[in-house]
């Protein structure tokens, strides 16, 4: 089995480039399947998540490989044939098939999604707006059927704006006559780029990132090639990475707009941030000082997917922090492994409080999810001494050898087998 091992105390002095976003290429690869025609996407990562949809879109008769840095899809052969649990059960974005298969074909089968193990992770909001749309969906407890061929664009309403909801309803809607107007949508910039992919493809989605989204029914899709944004979430980690570890880090391929919150926060905490054309330079030479209350919401507030990071980096900060989860039932399983390097924090449901120190002792840990797993690795940086970090299955899944991108920062970290 693998696992990272760090030394800690090595301040950063380096450069390093982030990766395309998982999470902008998930939906834009179940979308592929409304597509009838070859799509290129440019630049993306490997990732074990990317490769599980792949294995999806290949499921269906369609093509899907890589052409060394760049996915090539082609969904003319799909159809909407049944998608099992072991296609669907690894990564949460197979929900998201539903919306283009029922586009397409007015017709979808689907197992329960899987993913990250940080919350209940319902998927009512996509059932009850597919409905909405006149879909007729058979909830069978770990499979949806739907049935689409009464399906009209009409207005729905997301009692919450869920992004994989918005996703869904967004490609639900992109075949069929007439507009959707989605009320109360997600408002993240990998709704944006959907969108933005959907329109080089031919198809009418209006006011992706504001509060209302209109989506006019297209006849066809055709096949383009894109770019797919910078990962913020990665972005984000790099940032908080390299203030942890102190020094002068630049990263590239970074759009600092998507991370306005965590730039402010680092800021206030006394941490450099300097924005560039497509990079952002961190510089921290001191220890940062707490900054009090943080509250994880959806876009454009702190986002849920840098909470554990920036927990592992307020164990370090002169002072109290106290972060509360407000989009996850239970997204601080990571801390009981944190506890292990010495770090002061105590949870209690959906809030953590946490006392900075001065210095940390490297730990063996082992990560059990995405984000909590790389904030292991985060609070290692700053740890004297040596940690091992286990579970590198969670870790790849959004992140594309973690290890090299902090290494090229300055950190000691090795991959090596256990
Ligand atoms: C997306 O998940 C991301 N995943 C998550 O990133 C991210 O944490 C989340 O959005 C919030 O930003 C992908 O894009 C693949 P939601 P998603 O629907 O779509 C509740 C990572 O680390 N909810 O906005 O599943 C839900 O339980 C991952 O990259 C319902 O109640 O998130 C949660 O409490 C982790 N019913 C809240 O809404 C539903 O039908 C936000 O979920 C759907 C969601």
């Amino acid at each position: 089995m693998e696992c990272f091992k760090v030394i800690g105390g090595r301040k950063f002095d380096g450069k390093t480039r982030n990766i395309a976003s998982k999470n902008a290429i998930l939906p834009i690869l179940a979308c592929c399947l409304a597509i009838s025609g070859e799509v290129v996407l440019r630049n993306c990562p490997r990732l074990s998540d990317i490769d599980a949809m792949l294995d999806i879109i290949r499921a269906t008769g369609g093509r899907a490989e890589w052409d060394s840095g760049n996915i090539v899809v082609d969904c003319t052969q799909s159809e909407p044939r049944d998608i099992g649990a072991e296609l669907t059960g690894n990564i949460r974005s197979s929900v998201f098939v539903l919306g283009p298969l029922l586009t397409r074909f007015s017709t979808a089968s689907v197992s329960y999604p899987g993913g990250c193990d940080i919350g209940l992770r319902p998927i009512d909001l996509h059932i009850s707006g597919l409905r909405k749309l006149g879909a007729e969906v058979i909830d069978e407890g770990r499979k949806i059927s739907v049935d689409g061929k009464n399906m009209r664009n009409s207005a729905v309403f997301l009692d919450f704006p869920s992004v994989g909801a918005t996703e869904n309803l967004i490609m639900a809607s992109l075949l069929k006559s007439g507009k959707t107007i989605i009320h109360n949508p997600a408002r993240e910039p990998e709704i944006v780029d959907l969108a933005d992919f959907i329109n080089l493809a031919g198809g009418k989605v209006l006011g992706a990132g504001g509060n209302v989204i209109v989506v006019e029914g297209v006849n066809k899709l055709n096949g383009c090639e894109y770019f797919p944004m910078p990962d913020r979430i990665v972005a984000g980690t790099l940032m908080i990475a390299s203030a942890i570890a102190e020094g002068d880090s630049v990263i590239e391929n970074v759009d600092l707009r998507h991370l306005g919150s965590l730039t402010d926060m680092l800021s206030r905490c006394g941490v450099g941030i300097t924005s560039y054309r497509d990079s952002v330079r961190v510089r921290a030479k001191k220890r940062p000082k707490a900054i009090g209350k943080t509250e994880t919401q959806p876009y454009p507030g702190f986002p849920t997917d840098l909470q554990a990071q920036f927990v592992a980096f307020s164990a370090y900060c002169d002072g109290c922090s106290v972060m509360i989860e407000n989009l996850f039932e239970s997204r601080f399983k990571y801390v009981g492994e944190l506890l292990r390097t010495g770090a002061d924090i105590t949870v209690r449901d959906r809030v953590a409080v946490v006392r900075g120190k001065k210095s940390l002792s490297g730990a063996e840990m082992e990560a059990g999810d995405l984000r909590g797993g790389a904030a292991l690795v985060l609070a290692a940086l700053g740890a004297r001494g040596e940690s091992v970090i286990k579970g590198l299955k969670h870790i790849d899944r959004g992140y594309e050898r973690l290890e090299n991108a902090l290494s090229a920062l300055g950190a000691d970290i090795k991959r090596t087998k256990m």
